[in-house]
């Protein structure tokens, strides 16, 4: 269970995300959908302690990170909870000089502690499970985009996170790559992953998610667990306005 209460967020002086609070229980996926700037990103940087906090709280797993925490404290509240969170972004950030199964090891060796051939041992379960077992001994020069972002979701699986979060994943993809992608988060779905997912591919968060929350102007302007209903009828104008947009394409 995940708990947002009263977050915002300042840099210098323009706020971009004002007083938001959700609360996600275990094994939910959400999907957060909004305009361009609307905050969307920073939210998850949040929750994932890569951005400090304005004001407000996010408890997670047991963890809590409060805005008004000192340096020292504040650091090991970040560490915790980056323990227990994965986070896939839009570009792979994949460490070049490594092949695909040294990429997802590093973490089970220098974070985890692992035994080298333990490490590899689960290296190889996770490759399997994004279907690039085949390319283990590959750089990551060598594989398409869609191949390095499922690299990308096994190295953030490796430390067994507790939370997945998304921030547009398929959006730097060649349409026919962003599938593979799709297939390899649906199935992280059905496997009970708790996840929050930024995305454009609207088709897989109305087929997907089990929850939308639609973002404008820093705020969480619409809140459904009825995915499908919102997109053929979103409850406010702000969203109307977004989908319609999308739907004119
Ligand atoms: N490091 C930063 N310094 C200053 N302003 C920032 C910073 N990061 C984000 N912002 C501002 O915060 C607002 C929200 O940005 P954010 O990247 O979270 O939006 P987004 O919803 O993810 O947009 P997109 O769909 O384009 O990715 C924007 O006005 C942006 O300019
Ligand atoms: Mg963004």
């Amino acid at each position: 269970m995940i708990r947002v209460e009263n977050l915002s967020k300042s840099f210098d002086d323009h706020e971009v995300l004002h007083d938001l609070s959700i609360e996600i229980p275990a094994h939910q996926v959400v999907a957060v959908i909004g305009p361009s700037g609307s905050g969307k990103s920073t939210f998850l940087r949040c929750l994932n302690g890569l951005e400090t906090l304005s004001t407000g709280s996010i408890e997670m797993a047991g963890q809590v990170l409060e805005a008004s925490m000192k340096k020292k404290e504040l650091k090991q509240a970040v560490y915790a909870i980056r323990q227990q969170t994965g986070m896939v972004f839009q570009q792979f950030n994949l460490y070049p000089h490594k092949t695909v199964i040294e990429n997802v090891m590093e973490s089970l060796v220098v974070v985890k502690k692992l035994a080298k051939i333990e490490a590899q041992q689960r290296a190889q379960k996770l490759l399997e499970k994004v279907g690039l077992l085949d390319k283990m001994t590959s750089y990551p020069s060598q594989l398409s985009g869609g191949q390095q972002q499922r690299v990308a979701i096994a190295r953030a699986l490796a430390m067994e996170p507790q939370l997945m979060l998304f921030d547009e994943p398929t959006s730097a993809l060649d349409p026919e790559l962003v599938g593979d992608v799709l297939r390899v988060m649906k199935q992280l779905a059905e496997d009970g992953m708790t996840m929050i997912i930024v995305t454009h591919e609207m088709n897989f968060a109305r087929d997907v998610a089990d929850r939308i929350v639609f973002m404008a102007d820093g705020r969480i302007v619409e809140d459904a667990t009825d995915p499908k209903a919102f997109f053929d009828q979103p409850a406010t104008p702000r969203a109307q306005q977004f989908i319609n947009k999308i739907n004119e394409f």
